[in-house]
């Protein structure tokens, strides 16, 4: 994909999402962001254009992703909402239909499983953990990967170990079958996130991303 052209994102204003907004930036992509309080986010930039909205909203999604190349999300589920991976998967997959769009990638946790899957005993007790303290997130993200794993749009799923917010970058490593660490430096993923852009290795496949 040629840079100068428009990513759509979800998530942009949340922790992962700023570290994404200005990697796509210093590599100069316009950006079009949906954000539920435009008012909260900080970055300014010419390269972009804000459309308040929710992910869980039809509407919202089509009118973000109206005019753009590519569509990234770090979406995260806050408490107490309604369920938001599933749903904001389906109306992305619908609008990418509509417009013609192959590229979604999206940030998902060691929870989420894959037939092909060979998780270690470290990465499986993580994955129990999740499921068993937040069940109806945990079976709405793999609803959302179910859903994905059915459609022919050039999908990729990163699996992310605990996010370190820090400056620093480390090395970073990529397993298809199971986490090689345990923890992924937030400029390593959000590097990893716009490689994916040119980068066609992962295409519909969940690999698993860790610092070093
Ligand atoms: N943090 C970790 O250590 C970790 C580890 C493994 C996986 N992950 C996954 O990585 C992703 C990013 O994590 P993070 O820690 O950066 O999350 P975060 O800071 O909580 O950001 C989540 C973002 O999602 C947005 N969002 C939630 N519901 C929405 C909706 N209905 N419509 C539009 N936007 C919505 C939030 O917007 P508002 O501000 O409007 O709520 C926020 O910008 C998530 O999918 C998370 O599950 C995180």
């Amino acid at each position: 994909m040629k840079q100068h052209t428009t990513i759509a994102i979800l998530g942009g204003g949340g922790k992962t999402g700023t570290y994404l907004v200005h990697e796509l930036l210093n590599r100069d992509y316009q950006l079009k962001l949906l954000l539920r309080q435009p008012d909260h986010f900080t970055i300014s930039s010419p390269s972009i254009h804000i459309c308040k909205g929710d992910a869980i909203q039809y509407e919202s999604i089509r009118e973000l992703v109206q005019g753009c190349d590519a569509i990234i999300s770090t979406v995260g589920q806050r408490p107490n909402e309604p369920l938001v991976a599933s749903q904001a998967t389906n109306h992305i997959l619908r609008v990418m239909e509509e417009f013609q769009i192959r590229r979604y990638i999206a940030v998902a946790g060691l929870n989420l499983d894959t037939p092909t899957d060979q998780k270690s005993t470290r990465t499986q007790m993580a994955t129990d953990w999740m499921k068993t303290t937040y069940p109806i997130i945990h079976e709405d993200r793999q609803k959302a990967y179910e859903v994905l794993a059915e459609s022919p749009v050039d999908w990729t799923l990163v699996r992310v170990p605990f996010i370190v917010f820090t400056e620093e970058r480390g090395t970073t490593e990529v397993d298809l079958v199971d986490c090689p660490g345990e923890k992924v430096q937030a400029p390593d993923l959000a590097s990893f996130l716009a490689d994916q852009l040119t980068d066609t290795r992962y295409y519909q496949q969940s690999p698993f991303v860790a610092s070093l």
